[in-house]
């Protein structure tokens, strides 16, 4: 199932980390799309620079305010924001489908991209008034399909914007792109097979898989950051983009460990469960 689908939610809980996390992501995105959309486009470009001030101020907010009444009121003002900022981004992307953003460095997959990671980011924080889904394993398959799809994309943004020249750092981001084009597929599958059941050794088994995986998606990223940061690559990689890619693949590993001891936790009950069903 995708994030996209009716009724599925993230897995994590709307704590003031995470929250704090998708807030820079989204000052972040809409840094990228002021930067990208050609200078006429002046009035796209004032939105985003306003998007990108409200996130920030959120941010700032979200950080002074313990959990309390005002969190609560912010939490609003944020669901409002990304809400927003979402549709921004749709109306972007349509722009951009129909030619009529010409000379922007924005691509429909970057934009459609960024515009999932919002909507990921609204149903979190719908997580905090609502209730969590009727089954976890739901929750833990839609959360691979979000992260191995991003993850792919991230891969392909890196390629796209190396210098054909960078040949290794090209053919290392096409080979982890393709593997995480296979992962898709496979996480897309276990989504189907698992849903509305529980989980089961073959779900643990790709966890360990995923966060194998997830761990290379790190190395790579933070090395091409690095190489960024010391224009140490012939690269069109805006460092503010390197930087988002790599925490964004960080904050993955994290929800993977939120994850694992999750399944942790649940194979133990299981196992009480054997031992009292022995009693
Ligand atoms: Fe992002
Ligand atoms: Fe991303």
């Amino acid at each position: 199932m995708d994030i996209f689908c009716r009724g599925v939610k993230p897995f994590p809980t709307p704590s003031l980390a995470e929250v704090l996390f998708w807030l820079r992501i989204m000052r972040d995105h809409a840094q990228f799309v002021d930067s990208g959309l050609p200078c006429a486009e002046s009035g796209l470009k004032i939105e985003a620079q306003k998007f990108a001030a409200v996130f920030g101020d959120l941010e700032e907010r979200v950080a002074k305010d313990a959990p309390g009444e005002e969190f609560s009121r912010l939490i609003a003002a944020t669901t409002q924001a990304v809400g927003k900022f979402f549709a921004f981004k749709r109306h972007i992307l349509h722009l951009l489908i129909d030619c009529r953003l010409c000379g922007s460095w924005l691509t429909p997959l970057f934009v459609d991209h960024m515009s999932r990671e919002a909507l990921y980011f609204r149903k979190l924080l719908k997580k905090i008034t609502g209730c969590a889904m009727a089954f976890p394993v739901d929750a833990v398959v839609s959360e691979n399909v979000f992260w191995v799809r991003g993850t792919a994309d991230h891969f392909k943004f890196i390629r796209g914007l190396a210098d054909p020249a960078e040949r290794g750092l090209v053919s290392r981001a096409k080979v982890l792109g393709d593997k995480f084009d296979v992962l898709n597929l496979q996480v897309r599958d276990f989504a189907g097979i698992l849903w509305h059941y529980r989980p089961t050794n073959e779900l643990v088994r790709l966890e360990v898989d995923l966060r194998v995986a997830s761990g290379e998606a790190v190395d790579f990223f933070t090395a091409a950051e690095s190489l960024t940061a010391r224009c140490a690559a012939a690269t069109v990689i805006p460092p503010l983009l390197a930087g988002h890619i790599r925490r964004e693949s960080e904050h993955w590993l994290a929800v993977l460990e939120i994850i694992r001891r999750f399944l942790l936790q649940d194979g133990e009950e299981l196992d009480d469960d054997d031992e009292d069903e022995d009693d």
